[in-house]
């Protein structure tokens, strides 16, 4: 593990520890407040993020956007950052090899933001983290506090893209991370 930005940057730069670095445009590392109480992990950059280099830029990412809004969340207060840094082809779900060599830069990621809040974006972002045991629909909108911090499951923006119904979940959900990050030093 890296103790600095500085360092943890400089070594995924080159980075072909798995096969998606052949097919990336852009190493996708992370964006946002780098002190943040608020950490968010997605599941790994789509075609817009890989052109520009940053995590949720393109319609899931405008949703996000829109959510944080709804709630009082401002993006550049949050740190936002994907289980995989490069694209996963045709978007499809990283393979465990992928996230497997990936990982350690998210937890080095994690380790140097010192978030208080963790919201795990969708299935993919949840089973790496947490663990292959927990399943997004009965896990989502419930705190899980692991060594000190607070995570909270929520439905991938993507899939409020694909059924609108879960939009007020994640409305909610968002609601119960401001509400606690207010009471949190
Ligand atoms: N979906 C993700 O999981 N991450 C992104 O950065 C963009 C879309």
């Amino acid at each position: 593990m890296f103790e600095t930005w500085e360092e943890l940057e400089k070594s995924i730069v080159n980075c072909s520890k798995c096969k998606l670095y052949k097919t990336r445009q852009n190493i996708v590392f992370g964006v946002g407040n780098k002190e943040a109480k608020i950490m968010f992990i997605g599941e790994g950059p789509g075609a817009d993020e890989d052109r520009l280099g940053e995590p949720f830029v393109g319609r899931a990412g405008k949703l996000m956007n829109m959510a944080f809004q709804a709630v009082g969340l401002k993006r550049e207060d949050v740190y936002i950052a994907n289980v995989v840094k490069c694209r996963p082809p045709s978007n499809r779900n990283p393979e465990e090899d992928e996230a497997n060599a990936c990982l350690n830069y998210l937890r080095n990621q994690v380790l140097l933001v010192k978030p208080k809040i963790i919201v795990l974006l969708g299935s993919v972002a949840l089973k790496n983290i947490l663990g292959k045991e927990y399943g997004i629909t009965s896990a989502r909108g419930k705190w899980i506090e692991r060594k000190g911090i607070q995570y909270m499951p929520t439905w991938h923006p993507a899939a409020l893209l694909r059924d609108e119904t879960k939009k007020i979940d994640f409305i909610n959900d968002l609601k119960l991370v401001v509400e606690l990050a207010s009471q949190t030093n």
